[in-house]
C-alpha cells in the first residue's frame, strides 16, 4: 500500500534567531513530530499539512516551516487554514501549486488521486468555498472518473458536536455535499481546524479529521467558547490503495 504522513494546525509562530530564546511549545512539539517521521516513516511517499501552519500574523515563521521540510526525505504537500496568510505563504513556498490565486492542487499516486481545497474565508474563522473552488473541485472529480479520491481541506464541512468548533467550521457546504452525493467512486475527506481525532460519514462519504502537532481542543458538547486541553500532540499515517483506505492516528508522548 501507498504510505502518506497527515500532520496539522502546528501553528508555528516567528522565532527570533538573534536572541537565545528556547524554541517555543509549538516549535519543540512539531520537531518531535519530524524526528519521529524521520526515524519510523522515511518510506511514506508524502506529506501533507492541512492547514494553520503559522499562528496569526506570525508569517516569518513560513520560512522556518520551510527549512524544516526541505530536511525531511519526502516531498510535501500544504493548505491554508484560517490562521494563514496565502501571499505570505507564497512568498516562501514560491513554488506551491496554486488555482486562481487560491492554493489548490492535485496528485495522482497510483490509482488514487489526492485534491487539496483552500477553504480559507475573505473574513472570519470560518470556511468558505466560492464558485470558483467548488468548479474546480468538480473538474478534478470529473478528471479522477472511477478512482478512488483522497480530499485534504482545512475546515470541516460537518457538523463534529461541539459547538464552538461547528461554529467555525466550512458554512455553506450545500455545494461541496452536492458534489459528492453525486460521486459514487470512493472518496475520503481528511480535515484540520478542531485539533481532535473524529471520523465519520457525511454526504455518503467518509471523513477524518486529525489532532495538532501543537495543543488540542476539549470534546466539550455544552462550552460556547473553545477550550484548550492537555491531550498529546499527534499525526496522521494514511495507508491506501485503489481498494482500501486505512487512517492510523500516531501520539508523540511529551514531557510536561
Ligand atoms: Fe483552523
Amino acid at each position: 500500500m501507498h504510505k502518506v504522513l497527515w500532520l496539522t494546525d502546528p501553528h508555528l509562530i516567528e522565532l527570533d534567531e538573534t536572541t537565545s530564546q528556547p524554541p517555543t511549545e509549538a516549535w519543540q512539539r512539531f520537531r518531535l513530530c519530524l524526528d519521529e517521521i524521520r526515524r519510523e516513516h522515511a518510506d511514506a511517499e508524502l506529506i501533507v499539512l492541512t492547514g494553520d501552519l503559522v499562528q496569526l500574523s506570525n508569517p516569518g515563521a513560513y520560512g522556518l516551516l520551510r527549512e524544516e521540510l526541505e530536511r525531511l526525505p519526502m516531498p510535501y504537500r500544504l493548505l491554508v487554514g484560517n490562521h494563514d496568510d496565502r501571499a505570505a505563504l507564497h512568498g516562501a513556498f514560491p513554488d506551491i501549486p496554486m488555482a486562481g490565486g487560491f492554493v489548490q492542487g492535485s496528485d495522482d499516486i497510483g490509482e488514487t488521486r489526492l485534491i487539496y481545497l483552500d477553504t480559507l474565508a475573505s473574513e472570519g474563522h470560518h470556511g468558505e468555498l466560492c464558485p470558483y473552488r467548488l468548479d474546480w473541485l468538480a473538474e478534478q472529480l470529473v478528471a479522477a472518473s472511477a478512482r478512488s479520491v483522497l480530499i485534504f481541506l482545512h475546515h470541516p464541512p460537518m457538523e463534529i458536536g461541539v459547538p464552538a468548533l461547528d461554529r467555525l467550521r466550512l458554512l455553506e457546504s450545500e455545494g461541496l455535499s452536492d458534489l459528492l452525493q453525486l460521486r459514487r467512486a470512493p472518496t475520503h475527506l481528511f480535515c484540520g481546524h478542531v485539533h481532535r481525532n473524529v471520523s465519520g460519514r457525511w454526504s455518503g462519504h467518509p471523513f477524518a479529521t486529525l489532532k495538532s502537532t501543537n495543543t488540542q481542543f476539549a470534546f466539550d458538547m455544552q462550552a460556547s467558547r473553545l477550550i484548550r486541553c492537555d491531550e498529546d500532540p499527534g499525526y496522521g499515517v494514511l495507508l491506501f490503495d485503489d481498494e482500501r483506505v486505512i487512517v492510523n492516528y500516531v501520539d508523540i508522548s511529551i514531557d510536561r
